[in-house]
């Protein structure tokens, strides 16, 4: 049974992350969604004439591997089916964008189908955003009954008047529920289980998920990587930017926030964030430390051909120490930190419990070792995602959705714990976050994405401390193994310092 049709545009459709993830993830939906009926074709725009960005589109689809449920003989012909419904098309007028209308009008009516929607994905950089939705709005939109969706990746903003600037702008053109702004972060297997993880083992985290039993959250994201080749953005940016503001804030939300009765209900879930940031106090300086690696200034002279007594005050390394005014979290350290060029890849979130309430009642010869949840987002010791509980804390009921628990666990260790210590769960199959948010796109699933009054509310939470960062020196460290301990903070009231002699 047919069930309409699906146009989707990439615009941007050659660039560098439409390479490296979203043409995968396309792939993906149409593999799956094909054989239920769905009928599809998928443009990619850019700036160049077809006949140069077509060579280089068909390169990047050549290259796309097969999604695991099928058979490498049922790939081979879904990949064809693929290439042949896609093409090339050059958008950088408002003509180029009507004849991109008109094409699809066309075509639909030469092959009698209806359409369902047009699926258009921005992966370009935001200055463009504006222009290219007031073209969508008045050439593109598709005839009532069908839905427009657009997706916009971040950077949305720079701070909070940036970022208002930019919801103006494109409320202009777009309605709120025809935009889907992407967090990939939001996509991760890992960070998607939080709540539901939450919800299942309720029984055992009410009593205990409050001031009085976590004794701090840590939500970490450590990278080996430098900044070289993107400094253009990153120097304007910088990690908290570029970082902590989107990604480490929202799984912050998705740990502290209350539980919704319908997890995918969008506006539930996101009224339900908002009461978190409605809960954060002003950051000052005295809560964050700032760090930059020490070749990174003269990278920035080199590649943006600055001076030699040019000084980027962007820092490549941050800790942010939050605490949430509630009555239930008030006092518990929520420590969010990110940094490039550090001595390990790894990302995770981490509820530290204080260990004496269960001491008490625990009869385990590992009565008083930490005790503590781990959602790994993967890479690292690991090197897969997993949720993982002390097995001193409760024994978790298995996660849904094609989760699996781990048992050979060989000599690995988590901070400094073998992973015997814990329950581990992991996904049965790993999955791009990007694949997952296209799914959820197509979904209509907007309780994945960011709304514009979240996207302000952090905005208003983070821009105070950025202005006051702003003339700040970060402290120099060297880059590489020695950073290791760059996470170990002092907490004196409400004041987080480095303990670290690497800064
Ligand atoms: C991006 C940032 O949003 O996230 C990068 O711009 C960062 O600087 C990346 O490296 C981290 O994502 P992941 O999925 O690799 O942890």
């Amino acid at each position: 049974k047919r069930k309409g049709h699906v146009s989707v545009v990439v615009v941007g459709g050659t660039g560098d992350l439409a390479r490296k993830y979203l043409w995968q993830g396309f792939f993906q939906l149409y593999a799956n969604h094909v054989s239920k009926g769905h009928t599809f074709s998928f443009y990619a725009g850019g700036l160049s004439p077809a006949e140069k960005g077509r060579p280089v589109l068909f390169d990047i689809l050549k290259g796309l591997t097969c999604p695991v449920e099928l058979t490498a003989e049922r790939c081979a012909l879904v990949k064809e089916q693929f290439l042949r419904l896609a093409q090339y098309r050059q958008l950088k007028s408002a003509e180029d964008y009507q004849g991109l209308a008109q094409h699809i009008a066309t075509q639909l009516k030469q092959e009698g189908m209806a359409e369902a929607g047009r699926l258009f994905y921005l992966s370009v950089p935001a200055f463009a955003y504006a222009d290219i939705a007031d073209r969508v709005n008045s050439t593109a939109r598709p005839p009532a009954g069908a839905w427009l969706r657009v997706v916009l990746e971040k950077p949305f903003g720079h701070d909070l008047a940036s970022a208002q600037l930019l919801t103006t702008q494109l409320s202009g053109s777009l309605r709120e529920e025809e935009m889907y702004r992407i967090d990939h972060y939001l996509g991760k297997q890992v960070v998607s289980q939080i709540l539901p993880f939450r919800k299942e083992n309720r029984k055992f985290l009410d009593p205990v998920w409050n001031k009085h039993h976590i004794a701090r959250i840590e939500i970490v994201l450590k990278e080996t990587l430098d900044a070289k080749g993107r400094l253009q953005f990153y120097d304007q940016y910088g990690v908290i930017r570029d970082v902590l503001q989107n990604h480490l804030t929202e799984v912050m939300t998705l740990l502290t926030m209350d539980i919704p009765a319908n997890l995918t209900d969008g506006k539930e879930v996101l009224q339900k964030k908002l009461q978190i940031f409605g809960a954060l106090p002003q950051l000052d300086r005295s809560c964050a430390v700032v760090g930059q690696y020490q070749s990174y200034n003269a990278e920035v002279q080199q590649e943006l051909n600055k001076t030699k007594d040019h000084y980027s005050f962007t820092p490549t390394f941050a800790g942010v120490v939050i605490y949430i005014d509630t009555a239930r979290y008030d006092g518990i350290p929520i420590i969010l930190s990110s940094g490039k060029m550090l001595d390990e890849r790894v990302g995770y979130a981490r509820v530290l419990f204080k260990n004496n309430v269960f001491c008490v009642q625990d009869h385990s010869s590992v009565e008083c070792n930490p005790k503590e949840i781990v959602f790994y987002f993967g890479h690292g010791h690991l090197r897969y995602p997993a949720v993982l509980v002390s097995k001193n804390l409760f024994k978790p009921s298995l996660l849904k959705d094609g989760w699996k628990e781990v048992t050979e666990s060989g000599d690995v260790s988590l901070f400094g714990r073998p992973l015997t210590d814990f329950h581990v769960q992991t996904p049965a199959v790993q999955r791009e976050a990007y694949a997952e948010l296209i799914a959820h796109v197509f979904r209509g699933r907007k309780d994945r994405f960011i709304s514009s009054e979240n996207l302000l509310a952090s905005w208003s939470f983070w821009s105070p401390l950025l202005d006051s960062l702003a003339q700040t020196f970060p402290r120099p460290y060297p880059g590489g193994p020695a950073n290791g301990n760059l996470l170990n903070f002092q907490f004196q009231g409400h004041e987080a310092t480095f303990s670290s002699e690497a800064v």
